[in-house]
């Protein structure tokens, strides 16, 4: 990421760019973000659909993207005015330099955690461990409470007749018997390992300034990356660290797979039930797709203001999605596998990573040395993600208002961190935040779906339109053709540019505008 200061250069090389790319595109989408998407929409059934959005409408509106950059040579909003001065295209960029803010605000929460625990790794690297009494007050508490004790009976199938109206004595009779029991012992084994990692979460999350501390340290280490010329550090050391990345993610597979009880988690992540699909499921899987390949606020925009001529944009956007995908589906499969053998909720929601990882840490040898690796490897996927976000607003003040790097780094910095603090205080801090009335979500989950779903479909849509219609299929063509390159699919990609991506967006969009079914 040499290059992305003001004075406007290229990617050093090909692969440069698509470290940079690939770098803005994998992060806390693919490994936090995917998986308890994917476990709140019926797993395989979703992945699939999301599968096939990544191909048909993300690698087009990728195409697309990095076009108007490189022949544009601007940021979001300067692009839009450079091929059109006097209309209101411009809007479009408008909306992805806010889209940058709000996308940060939340992202850089998440990825405090993230820091978080790679911090506990290292420095109280017991915590995926509990003592014989943690465990046994764990349980105790859990076990005190009328709905967990039916909770019990109905994991474990241990009644016939319906849990609601059974009288308290009819419980611990069933109970009891229960107790002397060797599953009644390996349940109660996983179930302590669970309220254990959910402690360690909902201690830190629920904490009322830590979060907000390691959300202003990230802010932080980004906003010094965007501002100084250290980003060519951080390209290199991707170029090294994301593989390492890709191994350890292998490793941890390998590791979930072959726990006791993984195939149901298997099953569920790999073997389609369509039963489960519901339409809203399409729209969790768009709102993914762009998501995690970071398109529809004109970061592939500025990226691509970056590419050199020579370079050909279809195969660049293409191994950038690749690798994406491939990330996302490895997650699940570190994942999916774990969580049932443990016992767990796939819907468990946006805390899914955090208690799951340190799940398994606790099941291998040197599972705490994995455990910090994991978490500090997924820092610093997320840092190469903020730091694109942060270059949005960034480039568009420096390039078009005017304003030094530094002033315009530390301002959009700064916004981003007052934003993220509701964000961060929306895991039980604050009660209000924590489920806000009448939208019944937590703000950091309100600001998750408006800005990472809504936002960045809606982005896509006027993106996906303007080329289409508006500057036209020919000039991407042009601008893909150059120096000898070749468009092999353009065709195919003119279609779905004009006719699928738009068309997709506006129904899937339309049916939850018309259901209401916002999160
Ligand atoms: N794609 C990034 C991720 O998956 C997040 C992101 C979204 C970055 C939009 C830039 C723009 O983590």
């Amino acid at each position: 990421m040499s290059n992305l200061d003001s004075s406007r250069g290229n990617w050093s090389s090909k692969v440069g760019f698509i470290v940079a790319a690939a770098g803005s595109a994998i992060g806390l989408g693919n490994i936090w973000r995917f998986p308890y998407v994917a476990g709140e929409n019926g797993g395989a059934a979703f992945v699939l659909i999301y599968i096939v959005f990544v191909i048909l409408i993300g690698l087009p509106v990728m195409i697309a993207e990095l076009s108007i950059g490189r022949n544009t040579r601007k940021n979001p909003v300067g692009a839009f005015k450079k091929l059109f001065p006097k209309s209101y295209w411009k809007v479009v960029g408008g909306i992805g330099v806010l889209t940058g803010i709000g996308i940060l605000s939340f992202y850089a929460v998440i990825a405090g955690w993230t820091l978080q625990y790679a911090v506990k790794s290292i420095t109280s690297p017991g915590y995926i461990n509990y003592t014989e009494e943690q465990g046994a007050e764990l349980w105790q508490n859990f076990f005190s409470d009328r709905e967990n004790k039916i909770s019990v009976i109905t994991d474990n199938n241990l009644s016939k007749d319906s849990t609601e109206a059974m009288t308290d004595e009819k419980i611990d009779i069933i109970l009891n018997q229960f107790s002397g029991t060797d599953e009644f012992k390996s349940y109660k084994e996983k179930k302590m390992g669970q309220l254990h990692t959910d402690k360690i979460f909902n201690d830190f999350v629920s904490n009322p300034f830590l979060p907000i501390i390691y959300l202003f340290i990230f802010i932080g280490l980004t906003s010094a990356v965007v501002m100084g010329g250290v980003s060519a550090g951080i390209e290199r050391w991707s170029k090294i660290l994301m593989p390492v990345l890709f191994l350890l993610l292998i490793i941890l597979a390998i590791r979930s797979v072959t726990l006791d009880g993984a195939s149901k988690g298997l099953e569920f992540y790999l073997k389609p039930d369509f039963s489960k699909i519901k339409l809203e499921t399409f729209a969790r899987a768009l709102g993914q797709a762009f998501f995690s390949l970071s398109l529809g606020m004109g970061t592939m925009i500025t990226y691509g203001s970056y590419i050199s001529k020579r370079d050909n944009l279809v195969t660049s956007a293409s191994s950038v999605v690749f690798f994406d995908t491939l990330i996302a589906i490895l997650a699940g499969l570190v994942m999916f596998p774990a969580l049932f053998a443990m016992g767990m909720d796939p819907a468990g929601g946006s805390g899914l990573v955090f208690v799951v990882l340190p799940s398994i840490f606790a099941k291998m040898p040197g599972g705490i040395f994995f455990g910090a690796g994991i978490f500090l490897l997924l820092s610093i996927a997320a840092l190469t993600s903020t730091i694109s976000l942060l270059e949005v607003p960034v480039a568009y003040l420096v390039d078009d208002k005017g304003w030094s790097r530094k002033k315009a780094t530390i301002l959009m910095g700064l916004a981003a961190f007052l934003v993220g603090i509701p964000a961060a205080v929306s895991f039980g801090a604050n009660d209000w935040l924590t489920k806000i009335p009448i939208l019944k979500v937590g703000f950091l989950d309100f600001m998750n779906a408006f800005f990472g779903n809504y936002s960045l479909s809606i982005g896509s849509l006027l993106i996906a339109i303007f080329v289409g219609y508006k500057w036209g299929v020919k000039a991407v063509q042009r601008e893909v053709e150059q120096e000898g390159n070749i468009f092999k699919l353009k065709l195919i990609w003119a279609f779905l540019i004009r006719f699928i991506c738009p068309i997709a967006v506006v129904i899937i969009l339309g049916y939850i505008i018309v259901t209401q079914k916002y999160f």
